[in-house]
């Protein structure tokens, strides 16, 4: 019996131009570049200027996926666009984007788990091409976390960054085994409880304004290794695959520690993480898009290849998803 699988097709990325180092943080903020490259690996972040919004970051991967894809927006009949940093409280990012590459037909929305938006967004796509309904979709996390940010908070302001990533799937007929192409298998979490260790201090509907990123680093450094072991572990139980047949491990870029920790925990092999937190700091929902595209452009992520991405943030929210790209 034929399945139908979300497969890959064109990824593409777009960052800021500006560059902000930790030594430029150092003028501003009371920290140092020892301080943050050994507590998170973070060595700099792009910062968007001003009139590039996240529904601007995100035209720019979206088209940079259209291309690598070989695709026109006529091609697409669903945008779904990861973000915790939306143009307005509405309309939806992912509509902004729809219009910003001309496109009148399907179907545009947004997608809020923070920094697990893409890995949800990734399995909500999975979910309407793999029933039918739609046959290709736009898939972006983006972000511009820095008007979120409070910059005389250290103990947050040195860990985020702005940028966006696309994909785009397209529904194929595969053997519904796992060597298909697409997206194997996605396991989502969340827990409501852990509100307070990760969240925003204003809203519409509580302040009336944006707000500010509040974090309590150390519990959510506490909790986030061993979510994400176990939707790993959920992802390899259903494939019935391990880590030793990974080819790729391309996890929400954090902190270092916390990627090299749940490596660790699984099995994985150094040398098969995709790292790039040292360059683009947190970028939240856009960060693991932004490493897909970073490794398939350097020719290391290649068609066949197994690949594993995994998330966890704010509310919490975590997951993870198994790709044969
Ligand atoms: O993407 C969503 C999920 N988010 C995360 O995964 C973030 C998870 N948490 C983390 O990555 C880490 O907890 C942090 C990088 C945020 C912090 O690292 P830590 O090793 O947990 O440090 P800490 O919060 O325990 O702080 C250690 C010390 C404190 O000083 P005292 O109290 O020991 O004197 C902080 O005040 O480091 C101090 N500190 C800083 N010092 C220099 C905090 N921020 C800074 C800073 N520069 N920017």
């Amino acid at each position: 019996m034929k399945h139908l699988r979300s497969v890959v097709c064109g990824v593409g990325s777009y960052l800021p131009a500006k560059v902000v180092t930790n030594a430029d943080l150092e003028k501003t903020v009371d920290t140092s570049d020892d301080w943050i490259v050994q507590r998170t690996g973070i060595r700099q972040r792009h910062i968007a200027g001003e009139g590039e919004t996240t529904s601007v970051l995100a035209t720019h991967a979206a088209r940079a996926a259209l291309d690598n894809a070989g695709l026109t927006a006529a091609d697409i009949d669903l945008i779904i666009v990861a973000t915790s940093s939306p143009d307005y409280t509405f309309p939806s990012t992912a509509t902004q984007v729809q219009a910003a590459i001309g496109m009148t037909h399907g179907a545009a929305f947004d997608i809020q788990a923070v920094c697990s938006g893409f890995v949800f967004a990734v399995t909500t796509a999975d979910k309407f091409l793999v029933s039918g309904s739609h046959r290709r979709a736009l898939v972006i996390g983006a972000e511009t976390f820095s008007r979120l940010l409070d910059w005389n908070d250290r103990t947050t302001c040195v860990l985020f960054g702005d940028g966006a990533g696309a994909i785009v799937l397209e529904a194929r007929e595969g053997a519904g085994t796992i060597k298909d192409r697409g997206v194997l298998t996605s396991h989502l979490r969340s827990d409501g409880r852990h509100r307070e260790k990760l969240y925003v201090d204003g809203g519409p509907s509580t302040t009336g304004t944006v707000g500010h990123l509040r974090m309590s680093g150390r519990d959510v450094f506490r909790h986030a290794v061993g979510m994400v072991a176990d939707v790993m572990t959920d992802a390899f139980a259903a494939t019935g695959t391990s880590a030793e047949d990974l080819d790729w491990f391309v996890p929400h870029q954090a902190n270092r520690r916390i990627i090299d920790a749940s490596a660790e925990k699984l099995g994985i092999a150094p040398a098969k993480i995709v790292v790039t937190v040292d360059r683009h700091g947190n970028t939240s929902a856009a960060s693991i898009p932004l490493a897909l595209a970073a490794a398939v452009a350097d020719g290391r992520i290649k068609p066949g290849h197994l690949v594993m991405i995994e998330a966890m943030g704010g509310g919490f929210t975590w997951g993870s998803a198994l790709i044969r790209w």
